[in-house]
């Protein structure tokens, strides 16, 4: 099967945002609180981040087990790499993630200011300034012919939609409202011309959205 591109668990506030405003190191998120905008992943049995046992099943965990499945690899924004913003000062910052992050195959940064690649547990993160075009190709070619996901920020999700480079995505939508930050949309119908869509609400009050391409 040929090799896809997919956005998964990619969250939003009600009103259309996947982060808040004022991005920093003590607020990952800007104003938006992830643990009330991410809660939905977190409380499931395969969120990828879980150290611990436990967690729910059901809807909301079938969506959170397929974030890895089927994907060779991911490209990121470097926003959401971490908090700098324009050249590096040095190379201290390895990702939010710790020593073993949760993506456990090659990671693509998209930056304007690229630095030598370096490696944590199973994931090895790559800093690309290039197109999305350019940046799929690596990526396809790092996947071992499995899945590339587009693991956002916003802006960087946006860019591949806009290059129409985006064949699925999983779009869960809560009901926290942030009103400014980063907007991914006003609503899924801005899409619907070139995506089908399902939306299947869960139990715990997300609206998941499946998109798939005409
Ligand atoms: N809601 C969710 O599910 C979810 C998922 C992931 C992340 N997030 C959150 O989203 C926020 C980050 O999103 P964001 O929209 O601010 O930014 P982003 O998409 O993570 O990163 C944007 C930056 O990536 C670089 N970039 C993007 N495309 C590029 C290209 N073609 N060539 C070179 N550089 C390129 C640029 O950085 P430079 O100009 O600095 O090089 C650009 O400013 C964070 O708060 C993160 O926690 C939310």
């Amino acid at each position: 099967m040929a090799q896809r591109v997919r956005v998964q668990n990619f969250t939003l506030s009600s009103d259309g945002y996947g982060a808040g405003e004022g991005q920093s190191l003590e607020r990952p998120f800007g104003h938006a609180d992830p643990s009330k905008l991410m809660s939905w992943a977190g409380a499931t049995a395969h969120w990828p981040n879980r150290t611990e046992p436990g967690g729910s099943y059901g809807l909301d965990d079938h969506c959170a087990r397929d974030f890895t499945n089927n994907i060779g690899a991911e490209i990121m924004g470097r926003n959401k790499f971490g908090p700098q913003r324009g050249p590096w000062e040095n190379y201290d910052w390895q990702g939010w993630w710790g020593d073993e992050p949760p993506f456990h195959t090659p990671v693509f940064v998209l930056t304007h200011h690229v630095r030598p690649s370096f490696t944590l547990g199973e994931t090895s993160f790559h800093f690309l300034d290039a197109t999305p075009k350019e940046a799929l190709e690596r990526a396809f070619a790092a996947a071992d012919g499995k899945d590339v996901r587009i693991g956002g920020g916003v802006h960087t999700v946006r860019e591949f939609l806009d290059a129409d480079l985006i064949d699925e995505m999983h779009i869960a939508v809560g009901q926290v409202e942030l009103g400014r930050g980063e907007r991914f949309w006003t609503g899924p119908e801005q899409l619907t011309d070139r995506f089908h869509l399902e939306r299947i609400p869960s139990p715990s009050g997300m609206v998941h959205h499946f998109l798939w391409r005409r």
